[in-house]
């Protein structure tokens, strides 16, 4: 059986969260996109000693391992930043691609997680979420995650960061984040995390 989720949505909206939930409810095997341009991000920066420069970049993307993915410490606020200056360049994202559509169409469903999936890796994809929330709760979000880890930061500096991202992942010309005609909105703000999952899984198995 193929089936594919797609979950697209601003940084710290709860999508990651909503994904693993849901992969593991209907044992279907997840992807967190965004863990492949934080690798492609970090093993940029370091193989040009602190610079990413668009050609390398294409090149560490055509040919990312698995221990790269395990290698670094992907959740870190320079892998977040060098991620999304990594993914405004078209030949990194063709790069990921096949890997990605690959991994939608394998046997006993998949749920991905990303900011194009619904629109270019998967428009095809049985289920599309757009999950979001206000910038605030997001911010607060990410900031208690951060904290958790030990790392010293301020609420204030957590809010331009994932501000700055957004606009740079919404305003870029190759595969914008932006929501799919026939994606259905879970809108975090107000709505506690399980309450979505519930809502996706309701949805899934009504299409399933
Ligand atoms: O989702 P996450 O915050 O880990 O993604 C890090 C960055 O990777 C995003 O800010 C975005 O620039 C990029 N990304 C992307 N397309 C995806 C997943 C992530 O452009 N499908």
């Amino acid at each position: 059986m193929q089936f594919t989720v797609a979950l697209d949505g601003p940084a710290a909206a709860g999508k990651g969260t909503i994904a693993r939930e849901l992969a593991k409810q209907f044992k279907f095997a997840h992807l967190d996109t965004g863990m492949l341009y934080r690798a492609v991000g970090l093993k940029t920066l370091e193989q040009g000693h602190g610079i990413i420069d668009p050609a390398r970049a294409a090149a560490v993307a055509g040919k990312l391992q698995d221990h790269d993915i395990q290698r670094f410490d992907l959740r870190s606020a320079m892998a977040s930043r060098a991620a999304s200056k990594v993914a405004v360049l078209p030949e990194v994202r063709k790069a990921l691609l096949d890997f990605q559509r690959v991994f939608a169409k394998r046997e006993g469903g998949a749920v991905l997680d990303g900011r194009d999936i619904g629109t270019v890796i998967c428009p095809d994809a049985e289920v599309k979420f757009y999950v979001t929330a206000s910038d605030e709760v997001r911010a607060m979000r990410r900031f208690k995650e951060l904290e958790k880890q030990g790392a010293e930061t301020s609420l204030e500096a957590v809010l331009m960061d994932l501000q700055i991202r957004d606009a740079r992942d919404s305003g870029r010309s190759t595969a914008p984040l932006t929501q799919a005609d026939d994606a259905v909105l879970l809108d975090t703000t107000d709505l506690s995390i399980d309450a979505a999952v519930e809502q996706a899984a309701m949805l899934i198995n009504k299409k399933m």
